[in-house]
């Protein structure tokens, strides 16, 4: 009633002043209650400790099943000169909790992010009982453990530079300046001089032409090191990382020799259950040409998501050192026949050791390096 009287008067005056008991006195408005809700708001959003304290906080305090939206929806109910006034005194302790809300959502962040800091500090003074040792990187661990496999094959384990000309990375592996080829290779080039003759070496083969260019035959020789693309990190990428080339030149070698080796230096690294297979393949500096796959060392061959339901892991490429190579460093393939191959280090690395991203290998994380 008091409602359609105030509405009658506010119409009649026809002045849209403020009635002086639009606030009702008592009932859901009333200055008392009001007060009480805030107080409590307040007190619910004071006493989260967490962010996510404060999420459910909101939610039961300010959504839409809250006191204070009842509230709201209460207005629709009263006279226009209480619903503005009361709409006004609602607006505003809204605004007030709100403030509070956002006072504590910034000292709740900042205390979760001392915590997270304290947790991921290193105490540099503590005093250990025993100085921790360092240990062997994981990927030269086991490059060191493939250099083994092959010295007790019969054979060499040499070392090249990482900074090659492009005759060497190249050319003389028979992929001239335009040869399509180019592009299964991102280069780095190194601006000396010629910006397009010196390169960061981008596979360890550029060794197989100084092999054959310094050692007299026949060769047996390994060569791991690192190489360099232009490409971007990822779990299963690195813009540098470690290849081991393979270089057999002798009298009389076939493609059953290197079929052979592989299997045999796959045995030898992976365990008996291991084995391995070829598939023809292109590479400018072989002919034929393969990639070797072996088992998948996750799930030994019965198909897993590591291989893709496959049983089989990519691991590296292959083939018969290609005439024209050998007719670059002046050996003759009349008399000479070889073999070689190539793959990268750290995956295998990353497979042996059952990691699931490349880059742990580099970040050189704490917590990484001490679980090992
Ligand atoms: N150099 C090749 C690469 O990095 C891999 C490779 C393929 C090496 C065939 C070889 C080979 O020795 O015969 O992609």
């Amino acid at each position: 009633m008091t409602e359609a009287i105030d509405a009658a008067q506010a119409q009649t005056n026809g002045r849209r002043e403020r009635p002086a008991d639009a606030r009702t006195p008592t009932g859901p408005f009333a200055p008392e209650a009001l007060d009480q809700i805030e107080r409590e708001v307040a007190a619910a959003f004071e006493s989260a400790k967490t962010t996510a304290e404060l999420d459910a906080a909101e939610t039961a305090q300010l959504g839409r099943k809250s006191t204070l939206a009842g509230l709201h929806q209460q207005l629709g109910s009263l006279s226009p000169a209480q619903r503005r006034e009361n709409g006004r005194a609602l607006n505003e302790m809204r605004a007030r909790l709100e403030a509070i809300l956002a006072r504590r959502r910034k000292e709740c962040a900042a205390a979760e992010r001392v915590d997270r800091l304290a947790g991921d500090r290193l105490d540099l003074t503590e005093v250990l009982p025993e100085a921790g040792l360092g240990h062997i990187h994981l990927v030269v661990r086991t490059q060191e453990a493939l250099e083994d496999v092959f010295v007790g094959m019969g054979y060499e384990v040499a070392e090249g530079n990482e900074v090659e000309t492009d005759w060497y990375n190249f050319e003389a592996l028979n992929i001239p300046p335009d040869h399509p080829a180019r592009g299964m290779w991102d280069t780095l080039y190194l601006d000396w001089g010629d910006p397009q003759s010196v390169l960061l070496r981008t596979h360890t083969s550029p060794m197989q032409i100084h092999l054959l260019e310094t050692r007299e035959l026949p060769i047996y020789a390994v060569i791991p090191g690192l190489c360099h693309r232009r490409d971007t990190p990822d779990a299963s990428h690195l813009s540098s990382f470690h290849q081991l080339e393979a270089l057999v030149v002798d009298r009389g070698i076939t493609f059953g020799d290197l079929a052979g080796t592989i299997d045999t230096f796959t045995h030898a690294f992976f365990g008996p259950k291991i084995r391995s297979r070829l598939r023809p393949s292109y590479f400018p500096f072989t002919e034929p040409s393969a990639e070797f796959d072996i088992t998948c060392t996750i799930c030994e061959g019965s198909g897993c998501r590591t291989c893709g339901g496959t049983g089989w892991l990519e691991l590296g490429g292959c083939g018969m050192v290609h005439p024209a190579v050998f007719e670059y460093v002046g050996v003759d393939p009349e008399v000479w026949t070889g073999f070689a191959f190539g793959f990268g280090i750290d995956r295998l690395a990353l497979m042996r050791y059952g990691i699931h991203d490349l880059r742990s290998f580099i970040e050189n994380d704490a917590r990484f390096i001490a679980q090992i």
